[in-house]
């Protein structure tokens, strides 16, 4: 651990089309007025108001001279919760770019980096999206090309597990094996499905297991059910599964749909924050 209780990281963050929807609207309420809506069909706890980082994405921005004659920030919520899948840092990008441009706040890329940064540390990634070697804490990023769009069967588990208590699980367990970046780097250049998801290697996995067992058994069925490779994303609790092609997705999904609180099948996206209209 480092002394500012990161962890040094050498990940490689793949986007997938899959997103919620943020709605920004001026208002002349003088304040920062969030709401947050679940998508149908899909459970877990909405965070809180201290906890969310979509408040703590405008409060940055005022903290970097901005100044709020009111705004009301609605949430459709398709990304699950507290899932390892980025929603809440995907959520705050968006939040910086709309509120950067509506409030006229006028920082340039590399500042809006800096605020993401500060947000959390996956949320520079989520400005751009794609293909990325994320190093330090997640937020020294380095664009990768992967020509290929690939499938995923995503199980999700509604039950959130929190980032901050994987890497302390971690921290307890130690390093596993030193896997590093570049064959997946090269697979992913490649266009080489099969080759990526023999190289899939998440060191919070054996974490996210130790805190949730029955991860595992999960991880099992999807490779069973034909997944070309399996493993668990961000700090889970969701599991991922390579397909070969979008068939291939769904016949693995409707072999686990039992096992999840919910399958999803997304493929490759090369972007994050998306302007709407
Ligand atoms: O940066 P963010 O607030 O998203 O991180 C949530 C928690 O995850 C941190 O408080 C820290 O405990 C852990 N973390 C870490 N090392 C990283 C990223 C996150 O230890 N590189």
């Amino acid at each position: 651990m480092r002394p500012d209780g990161y962890h040094e990281l050498e990940s490689i963050f793949h986007g997938v089309g899959l997103a919620d929807e943020i709605e920004v609207a001026a208002t002349s309420s003088g304040k920062v007025e969030v709401e947050m809506v679940l998508e149908e069909g899909l459970g877990g706890r909405l965070p809180e108001a201290s906890e969310n980082l979509v408040s703590e994405a405008a409060a940055v921005l005022l903290e970097h001279g901005a100044t709020n004659p009111g705004v009301a920030i609605k949430v459709l919520k398709r990304i699950p919760i507290a899932a390892g899948l980025g929603g809440g840092s995907g959520n705050a990008a968006g939040v910086l770019v709309a509120l950067n441009e509506l409030w006229g706040v006028g920082l340039d890329k590399r500042a809006l980096l800096d605020a993401g940064a500060q947000v959390g540390s996956d949320v520079p990634y989520c400005f751009g999206g794609g293909t990325a070697l994320a190093m330090r804490r997640g937020e020294a990023l380095t664009p990768l090309p992967a020509p290929l769009t690939m499938w995923f069967v995503l199980g999700v588990s509604f039950e959130p597990l929190l980032t901050k208590e994987i890497y302390g699980v971690w921290d307890t367990i130690g390093r596993s094996d030193d896997a590093g970046s570049a064959p997946m780097a090269l697979a992913l250049g490649a266009g080489d499905a099969g080759e990526v998801a023999s190289l899939l290697h998440n060191d919070l996995e054996r974490a996210a297991f130790r805190a949730r067992p029955e991860l595992e058994g999960k991880k099992l069925a999807l490779l069973e059910a034909g997944a070309l490779g399996a493993a668990v994303t961000g700090s889970g609790p969701t599991l991922y599964a390579v397909a070969e092609s979008e068939q291939h997705a769904h016949s693995i999904a409707d072999r686990v749909r039992g096992l999840f609180d919910r399958v999803l099948i997304v493929s490759s996206h090369p972007r994050c924050v998306e302007l709407l209209d």
